[in-house]
């Protein structure tokens, strides 16, 4: 169990205002790993700080608004300088197209606008590349480096009427492959998590919905949410020895949905919400005229 173990490891963690990212702050921190923590909303980082603490270990703060990539770079070098370097970088914040009124913009992409797609793609992948971008001196100078990009498994299925979002995440395991690479022999190990549905702020509009959160997890072989602890507990192997031969993979916890089921082990489902129910079939008129029409009708 010991190669789990991430002792003395400097680590960034962004998005660790609350979900995963905390969950993965704290895994980090049991790990023994001191644990640089960003996301826009400072009062929230000081609570994932004080949960950092209760493990023994530093943490810092970084805030900042990722979607400016030039402060994205700052970030992480202030998360540097903060721990004397890099070892582990474990870039988590995303987001989901939100309406004004907060709830997420499910739409085919026909119906969905152009700013949607923009917003999406300069937070989920632009932010991504000047995370890394920053990150690779900081990671090249340390003898265990680990990069983690949380994706999820719709960058790997795709998902109709979130577009966007399916197509930031798939950018996001391309660039893994890529840079693991390219980076391999600079010591430096860059892998994507995929979690299927897990229970946090961003999902709060499925799993607080009965017949949604059914329909979802009708299509989740294992049956249940994802909590944060299973996403930490993989992320945590990512970032730490265990996975030491491990590079350039996408690594997908999903409680099974991307496997096919539609077999003879089928799942049953229940109806979408998001589809209409079809019409009830009308019977085919009877060839028969006659008495026997009668009888047709009985059968
Ligand atoms: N929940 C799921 O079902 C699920 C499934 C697969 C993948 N994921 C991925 O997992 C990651 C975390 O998701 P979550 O469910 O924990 O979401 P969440 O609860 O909404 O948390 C998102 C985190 O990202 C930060 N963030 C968002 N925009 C930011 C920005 N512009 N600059 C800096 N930080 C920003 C948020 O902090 P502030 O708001 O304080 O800035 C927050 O800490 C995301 O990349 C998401 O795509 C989630």
């Amino acid at each position: 169990m010991s190669t789990f173990r991430v002792d003395g490891a400097r680590a960034l963690v962004t998005g660790a205002s609350r979900g995963i990212g905390r969950a993965v702050a704290r895994a980090l921190a049991e790990a023994g790993a001191d644990v640089a923590l960003s996301a826009r909303t400072g009062d929230a980082l000081k609570e994932t700080a004080s949960l950092v603490q209760d493990q023994g270990r530093t943490a810092v703060l970084v805030p900042g608004d990722l979607a400016d990539t030039a402060r994205a770079a700052h970030v992480v070098d202030q998360a540097a300088h903060a721990l004397g370097g890099l070892d582990i970088v474990v870039h988590n914040a995303g987001v989901l197209p939100m309406e004004e009124d907060g709830s997420p913009v499910v739409l085919p992409l026909q119906e969905s606008f152009q700013r949607d797609w923009d917003s999406v793609l300069h937070v989920n992948l632009g932010a991504t590349a000047a995370v890394c971008r920053a990150a690779h001196p900081h990671l090249a100078a340390s003898p265990r480096a680990s990069l983690v990009l949380m994706s999820s498994v719709a960058g790997v299925v795709g998902a109709p009427r979130m577009e966007a979002y399916a197509a930031s995440k798939a950018a996001q395991i391309s660039l893994v492959r890529s840079l693991a690479t390219g980076w391999a022999r600079q010591g430096i190990r860059v892998n994507a998590l995929c979690p299927g549905w897990t229970r946090t702020d961003m999902t709060a509009f499925a799993y607080g919905s009965g017949p949604l959160s059914d329909w979802l997890m009708g299509h989740v072989p294992l049956g249940r949410w994802a909590e944060v602890t299973d996403v930490a507990a993989a992320t945590l192997y990512l970032a730490s020895p265990a996975s030491a031969y491990l590079t350039g993979h996408a690594l997908v916890l999903d409680g099974g949905m991307s496997v096919p089921d539609g077999g003879l082990a089928g799942t049953p489902k229940p109806p979408s919400p998001f589809v209409a129910p079809a019409p009830a079939p009308v019977p085919a008129p009877s060839p028969h005229a006659g008495p026997l029409a009668a009888a047709d009708a009985a059968r």
